[in-house]
């Protein structure tokens, strides 16, 4: 069987795709990229702005078309509009076979995907050749890990809480062994998972706990985690990053606004004041840490003023990297209830004034980094070139072989480009 997974969302949602992908891939599936080859079609959606669901829809329309030409083939529908709006869903889109949830775990999924199989032997697609760049894939040195689920905090422009449910913490023991497990063949860095990590706790252990445990993992060479709550981040924390060397230097800290009139009706339960001080916590704690950002240009009544406060601000702080998103209002959250009275013309404007103001920063403290040297991990390998990341999160290419790959190299920076760096091994 062959199929072709389309992932729309968070890391989340990247996560709980490779979970379904591995599951099928070990019952000898294949995947595919093109969707004409697929005999089983799956999307995972994502329901956080308009934009993305909107895309959802139009994945949708043009897998129906297919199989309106190739009627065996099966489409699938899962993530967070498959759990906010599967009647809709299924009401417009007539030929989807299996629609499910988030309330459903990966492998759930992936057992009822797997019995859709059908024989369907015209038309075998064999990716021959493909072997090699699988085993030097990404994803055998860089593992995600989910620590817990869902959200407790009501941002009131955010649909997350309504369709991940409550926040709930992993079992610290299961999370070891996975990681144990991923280290033990040949894993090299975790990436831990969820929508405020910070706010981890099981039985009492709280994030910095989990860090340490899981730290002590021999052969594990790196740990990053995503997403933080600023209102979260606790000293104990920032002295954890800073004390432990596997712990990677970058955070991402969703700023949002830096108007506290905005923040207080965000429900963000921290004011400017309190994210800057954190900041400054950060950099003094933690040498060369590179902190980025999120933020929503034209929530309800924010002002040209208000805005000019949150353009400072990023100017002020100089985030390494900066996610901007024009607000989009979400059902059933309490911003749905505010008066939108921003133009969508305003809101586009405010979001290319903070995108120049970031891209240009961040482009600035890149160029900073040529003719230095940075420990990389490389984590890819194709055609001649190992890909890896600095411990700061910064993407590096270098030329090279294939015995480079999964090693942590001394790499010089050779080239700055727009969207790439360029190194060269030392
Ligand atoms: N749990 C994470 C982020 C989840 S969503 C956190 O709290 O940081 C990722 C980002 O999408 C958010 O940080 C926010 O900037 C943006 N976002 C969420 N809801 C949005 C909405 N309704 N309109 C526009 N942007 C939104
Ligand atoms: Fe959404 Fe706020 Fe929870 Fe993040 S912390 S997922 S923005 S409700
Ligand atoms: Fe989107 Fe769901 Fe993640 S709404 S951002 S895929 S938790």
């Amino acid at each position: 069987m062959n199929y072709k997974i389309e992932t729309i969302g968070c890391q989340m949602n990247v996560c709980e795709s490779d979970i379904i992908s591995e599951f099928l891939q070990k019952k000898g599936w294949q995947d595919v990229k093109d969707i004409n080859q697929a005999d089983i079609i799956i999307l995972n959606t994502c329901s956080v702005r308009a934009q993305a669901e909107q895309k959802a829809f139009s994945f949708l329309g043009r897998a129906e078309e297919l199989k309106q030409e190739k009627t065996n083939v099966k489409i699938v529908v899962i993530g967070c509009m498959a759990q906010r709006i599967s009647q809709k869903i299924k009401k417009r889109f007539t030929k989807i076979d299996l629609i499910m949830g988030t309330d459903k775990t990966p492998v759930e999924i992936a057992a009822k995907i797997e019995k859709l199989s059908v024989k369907n032997t015209d038309d075998i697609f064999t990716n021959s050749g493909n072997d090699k760049k699988k085993k030097l894939d990404g994803k055998k040195i860089v593992g995600y890990f989910s620590i817990m689920k869902g959200c407790d905090n009501f941002c009131s422009y955010c649909v997350v809480p309504f369709v991940r449910g409550r926040e709930k913490s992993f079992d610290d023991k299961i999370i070891f062994d996975k990681c144990f497990n991923f280290i033990e063949n040949g894993g090299k860095e975790i990436m831990l998972l969820g929508q405020n990590v910070n706010s981890y706790n099981y039985n009492g252990l709280n994030f910095s706990g989990l860090i340490k445990k899981l730290a002590s993992i021999d052969g594990l060479e790196r740990i990053r985690f995503m997403t933080n709550h600023p209102k979260d981040l606790s000293d104990e924390l920032i002295e954890t990053i800073a004390a432990e060397p596997k712990v990677c230097k970058h955070i991402h800290l969703p700023m949002q606004s830096a108007c506290d009139k905005i923040l207080e009706k965000m429900n963000r339960k921290y004011t400017y004041a309190h994210y800057l001080d954190l900041i400054k916590k950060l950099r003094e704690k933690i040498k060369n840490i590179s902190v980025t950002t999120d933020i929503i240009a034209g929530f309800p009544g924010e002002s040209k003023k208000d805005f000019d406060d949150t353009i400072r601000a990023v100017k002020e702080i100089r985030f390494g990297g900066l996610y901007a998103f024009r607000y989009s209002p979400r059902p059933d959250t309490k911003a749905a209830n505010f008066d939108d009275d921003i133009s969508l013309d305003e809101k586009q404007e405010r979001l290319s004034a903070i995108l120049a103001e970031g891209n240009e920063i961040s482009a600035q403290i890149t160029s900073e980094m040529k003719g230095k040297i940075y420990k990389i991990l490389t984590d890819r390998y194709e055609n001649g070139f190992l890909e890896g990341r600095t411990t700061c999160g910064r993407k590096v290419l270098i030329k090279g072989d294939e015995n480079n790959f999964g090693k942590i190299l001394d790499v010089l920076i050779k080239e700055v480009k727009v969207n790439a760096l360029f190194g060269e091994i030392v």
